[in-house]
């Protein structure tokens, strides 16, 4: 992720929560830190990052170190943070990983100040975009759409937990466009869950095809698709 796409994320977010400054934020599920720091500097901090994964803290704390962010070990069931000591808390891409989604809204609610907001950036069953990859990995979308919840369902947990969620979701178009070269390039990481849940053969045969195309037409710019946040409130 480029400085300019984490600028873009955390702006979106800023709207949700008090102009004060310094505000305290959780990144829950924070991963390698892509973007930590980026909330350290638009907040002032402290962030906390946690993270269960030993090798993931380890990468934040060695590329994405910063004056006021701390990564923790912990998971969003049991958060190592007091009540009440949150003004934010971003839920990044994480949230479909969580053993109980439940108890990690309640703990999300816990450790939120009242009025404190979360943000809940995933991808939703009924709301998935229409990626250009999908044409070559056939069961690809249905993958996705199993792995997410749908925004009716993810509204229903958080009030379950005690928090607000917000009517419809924020779009955000945070991401720069990029070539197809690009997105191949990112896609053939195979950081995306999607592709441990795909056969090996599909996973080939996809690939060949995507090179064919990529070769013919390498700096077609791809499409940006907005991504829906849902904002979840902490009611006083
Ligand atoms: C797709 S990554 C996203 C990481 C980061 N938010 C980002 O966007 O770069 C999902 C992260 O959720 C973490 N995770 C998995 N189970 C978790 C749990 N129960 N509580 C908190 N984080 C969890 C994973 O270890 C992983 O770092």
């Amino acid at each position: 992720m480029t400085a300019d796409e984490v600028q873009r994320w955390t702006a979106a977010i800023q709207a949700y929560l008090p102009e004060e400054r310094p505000l305290t934020l959780l990144d829950l599920g924070s991963g390698t830190g892509r973007l930590t720091p980026g909330l350290a500097e638009e907040f002032g901090g402290p962030v906390y990052g946690v993270e269960p994964s030993d090798r993931m803290r380890e990468i934040a704390e060695d590329a994405a170190a910063h004056p006021r962010v701390t990564y923790r070990p912990g998971s969003a069931e049991e958060i190592p943070l007091p009540d009440a000591s949150v003004d934010g808390v971003l839920m990044f891409l994480s949230f479909h990983h969580f053993r109980d989604q439940l108890k990690a809204l309640q703990e999300v609610r816990r450790v939120l100040k009242p009025e404190g907001a979360a943000f809940l950036r995933s991808q939703f069953a009924d709301l998935m975009p229409d990626l250009f990859w999908y044409d070559y990995f056939p069961s690809a979308r249905e993958v996705d759409a199993a792995m997410y919840r749908t925004l009716d369902e993810c509204k229903a947990l958080a009030e379950a937990a005690g928090l607000r969620p917000a009517e419809g979701p924020v779009w955000v178009s945070a991401e720069q466009p990029r070539t197809l070269r690009e997105a191949h390039d990112r896609l053939e990481l195979r950081a995306l869950s999607t592709f441990e849940h795909l056969p090996e053969a599909e996973i080939e045969q996809g690939f060949a095809r995507l090179a064919v195309d990529v070769e013919q037409e390498p700096d077609k710019v791809m499409p940006v698709h907005p991504a829906a946040i849902l904002v979840l409130r902490r009611p006083s």
